[in-house]
């Protein structure tokens, strides 16, 4: 995959003089729809090549400027944290075959950012799970970035959504354009054109309403929440004041949608780059050839391998 592209100073701080300096994903969901390979092992460390899903996320913050990353973790899933650990043994016996390539891969993850873990007790929802956050992060803006999709690195998101948030002093989200039969898998959103004074930051919108997994028919348009957010401390107090929801769930999306109709000001940036969501098998899948296909290292044999192989399946079905 290729490496971040420089991205333009972004400086100013919140109307609170706050700037999200941490992050927090939230990984202790029960991933239902990759039975059963994460019935032992989490989803956020199934391999897109080489590396744990994890780890790009990760890879995502840190290219953000983010150094201290929360991560919520759930029964069964405490082996993520080893994979940002040292391994001493591992490292010393890669460097008595002077094999630096894999010593470095082997020790890049525990060089990204400072790695603080805390359990969601029970899996009652994403906005149950970002609450567990407040001890870490107080009353400071803060990144979410959710544990099974991440973006390409040439292509980042993430800074752009910390200066908008500084700007606003709101909450800040992502938007990804969806064709009309998918807007029941997502958060939908009715939005406005945003502030003038916004819109150097890329294409920003003001989020008017937000409605959780609409039929196509009754979708306010066709702009889908993305698993990035920055938000205000000020959501805690909100996740407090936000009963059970969809699913019988205490929802993020509902303690937005409060905040919202109280007046704290929701932006957007509608996404047009690269995003993989690994939380189901097709997803997965796609993202795996895709990053195969960019490596510098693999790409090459894989592409060549993987247009044979459609060609031949073609040829097999007749078409
Ligand atoms: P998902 O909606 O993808 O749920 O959660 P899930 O349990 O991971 O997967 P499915 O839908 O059953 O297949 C979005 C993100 O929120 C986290 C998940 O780990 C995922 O990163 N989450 C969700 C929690 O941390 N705790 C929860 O109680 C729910």
């Amino acid at each position: 995959m290729s490496e971040a592209s420089a991205t333009p100073p972004m400086t100013s701080t919140s109307p609170s003089g706050q700037r999200a300096v941490k992050a927090v994903i939230p990984a202790a969901g029960l991933a239902t729809r990759f039975l059963p390979a994460t019935k032992a092992v989490p989803k956020e460390l199934l391999p897109v090549v080489d590396r744990p899903v994890l780890q790009y996320i990760v890879e995502e913050a840190a290219a953000a400027g983010i150094g201290d990353v929360l991560l919520i973790t759930g029964r069964g899933k405490t082996s993520m944290v080893d994979h940002f650990d040292r391994q001493p043994y591992l490292e010393s016996r890669l460097e008595e075959k002077g094999d630096a390539e894999r010593l470095a891969a082997v020790r890049r993850p525990s060089e990204l950012a400072e790695i603080y873990t805390c359990r969601q007790a029970e899996p009652l929802g994403l906005g149950h799970a970002v609450s567990y956050a407040e001890s870490h992060v107080g009353d400071a803006p803060f990144a979410v970035l959710l544990g099974d999709e991440f973006v390409d690195l040439s292509e980042p998101l993430l800074p752009a959504m910390i200066e908008l948030q500084a700007r606003t002093g709101g909450i800040v989200l992502a938007f990804l354009e969806v064709a009309p039969e998918e807007t029941k898998r997502y958060g939908i959103a009715s939005v406005a054109p945003a502030e003038d004074a916004l819109t150097d930051l890329g294409e920003v919108v003001k989020v008017t309403g937000l409605v959780e997994k609409p039929a196509p028919e009754e979708a306010p348009s066709n702009l889908a929440v993305l698993g990035r957010y920055v938000l205000p401390g000020r959501i805690f107090e909100a996740i407090k004041r936000t009963g059970p929801g969809s699913g019988g769930e205490i929802q993020l999306t509902d303690a937005m949608a409060l905040m919202l109709a109280e007046g704290t000001p929701v932006h957007a940036i509608v996404y047009r780059g690269t995003r993989y969501d690994t939380g189901m098998p097709l997803g997965y899948l796609q993202a795996v050839v895709q990053i195969a296909a960019k490596r510098d290292d693999l790409g090459p044999e894989f592409r060549r391998w993987l247009a044979e192989f459609v060609a031949a399946d073609a040829g097999a079905q007749g078409t």
